[in-house]
């Protein structure tokens, strides 16, 4: 059985960065809203709280019944955890006189505590925080202060119970990582056993055993996700797994016929149909990107739809759905900001059972499992590209004269980017593609006046958009060399017809967004 830890998320910003750190451990978590801990799960080995942006003294605060909790694992919380259980079993928590954010020196007391192990005197860490622990119950111990914080780390007497008003999961904590292995690893028990290579293993022995013999279907859209979910599923149930590539023309120059090679060579059982001229028709004239994106979604789901109903014996609808597109992520109201989505819809119009075999992961969890599995380079360390393609990167109308100007456009910075190669910081080299999270060109809706050779030109204009990112939650734009810039305009200006001037977009998320539409 898998063993797991569980964080019971109180609404803090950092609460998947403790679930990432776990995972950088090879331990295995999951991240749950406050109040949905799962009591009849026989794999779990320890608790987290998280922190939270409210007072546990606020009316509103989130509040855990840890009766049943305490006592049956480990726990661990995490500032406002720590304050939470203080204040639960009988400490005070009050408000410290000025908002206490970032480094932090540690004095110990009891250097010797399991919690602390391999820590060096005085070990840095972050604070973030504006209410402090003024006293802890009875029977709970001060294991650390700092010069400001009295009550930083706490442990109850003779129980497996610890607070930490610091955040170990945070960068500027140097040995929080440390002490989250102690946590997890000397504490909880951890075997440390989540690895690519033992996820493959579980998982196509867990799908054998689920889909037995029936057949399933599952969306292709050349991204990283369902491409890794596809080649996972064809390891475990082989040509029962049918896989359907939508073209709905506005994917980049050459992708489709490219990445259904790369899908052939995998091995994988590949319908490819193009459906461009029913979504250039239905596009025709349209100009609002929230349309125009209701437009492709449907259209995409009608041909997804009548595809897989020739294939009269399927019972299940694979998806390459990850962890961070099912964490139920807690607002300050207590409201669910995201909840689990599916691709429009679809599930529910086909009456199929749902398989989501990378449902645990994190992004670069799932490029792992992709290298080990074998997949090429360029399709597991391909950038996002949007759903709608390059209809949210026309800005305006449609039509297949602009998507190739875009293309031809697109693919020169594209190659140009893979082909440019710098040394990063940490001395190691790497194409200027790998360093960004996301780039394309955007065709826009204006002309502008040029000279090319002896003729006066009146021409469209293009921006290139190339950005750094973590999440795409937010991003800022990348530096790129000069030189590098100066190629590709160039490039463009020299070989896209129809183009003749190039900007280069600067606009950091947010205010501005990673797309234009
Ligand atoms: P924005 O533009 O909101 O983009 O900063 C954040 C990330 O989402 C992608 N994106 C989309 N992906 N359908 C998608 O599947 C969409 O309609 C869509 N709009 C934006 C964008 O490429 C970036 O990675």
């Amino acid at each position: 059985m898998q063993q797991k830890i569980i964080i019971l998320d109180f609404g803090s910003q950092t609460t998947q960065l403790i679930g990432r750190r776990l995972r950088d451990l090879d331990t295995f978590c999951e991240i749950l809203p406050y109040n949905k801990f799962p009591y009849d799960d026989p794999s779990i080995i320890g608790v987290i709280l998280s922190g939270s942006p409210y007072s546990v003294y606020d009316p509103e605060a989130f509040k855990v019944d840890l009766s049943r909790i305490r006592g049956r694992y480990p726990i661990l919380g995490i500032c406002y955890g720590a304050q939470y259980m203080a204040q639960l079993y009988g400490g005070k928590v009050e408000p410290a006189g000025s908002r206490e954010y970032g480094r932090a020196n540690l004095e110990f007391f009891e250097k010797d505590n399991p919690l602390f192990k391999g820590f060096d005197e005085n070990s840095q860490v972050w604070m973030s925080h504006g209410d402090t622990i003024t006293s802890i119950p009875d029977g709970f111990r001060c294991i650390a202060s700092t010069s400001k914080v009295r009550f930083a780390a706490y442990q109850a007497e003779n129980e497996p119970l610890w607070g930490v008003q610091f955040h170990p999961e945070a960068f500027h904590s140097v040995q929080g990582t440390q002490l989250l292995k102690n946590f997890a690893v000397d504490i909880c028990g951890s075997r440390q056993d989540w690895s690519p290579a033992s996820f493959i293993d579980t998982t196509v022995k867990q799908l054998k055993e689920e889909l037995g013999q029936d057949r399933v279907i599952l969306g292709l859209s050349g991204g990283v996700d369902s491409s890794v979910a596809a080649v996972l599923l064809n390891r475990a149930i082989g040509e029962r797994l049918t896989c359907i590539f939508v073209n709905h023309g506005l994917l980049r120059k050459n992708e489709f016929e490219d990445v259904m090679k790369d899908y052939e060579c995998l091995g994988l059982n590949v319908i490819g149909v193009d459906a461009s001229e029913k979504f250039f028709a239905e596009l025709a004239g349209v100009t609002d990107p929230e349309k125009k994106r209701k437009i492709i979604g449907k259209g995409f789901i009608d041909v997804f739809d009548a595809e897989a109903r020739k294939i009269s014996d399927a019972k299940w609808l694979a998806q390459g759905t990850i962890y961070p597109d099912r964490i139920e992520s807690l607002n300050i109201t207590g409201k669910v900001i995201k909840s689990h989505h599916n691709v429009g819809g679809l599930p529910e119009k086909m009456n199929l059972k749902l398989c989501e075999p990378l449902k645990w992961l994190f992004k670069d969890e799932v490029r792992r499992v992709g290298r080990q599995l074998g997949m090429p380079k360029h399709l597991i360390d391909r950038h996002p590209f949007p759903g709608p393609g390059l209809a949210v990167r026309i800005l305006g109308d449609i039509t297949r004269e602009k998507v190739s100007v875009l293309q031809e456009a697109d693919d020169i910075f594209i190659r140009a980017l893979r082909e440019w190669e710098t040394v990063c910081e940490d001395g190691c080299v790497r194409s200027l593609y790998d360093q960004v999270w996301q780039a394309g060109v955007i065709l826009l809706p204006v002309e502008s006046v040029g000279v090319m050779g002896d003729e006066r030109t009146y021409e469209k204009a293009v921006a290139i958009r190339a950005v750094t990112s973590t999440d795409a939650m937010s991003a800022d734009w990348a530096h790129l060399p000069y030189d590098f810039l100066a190629k590709v305009s160039n490039d463009i200006i020299n070989h896209v017809k129809g183009v003749n001037r190039v900007c280069y977009d600067i606009s950091s998320k947010p205010p501005a967004t990673i797309e234009w539409e």
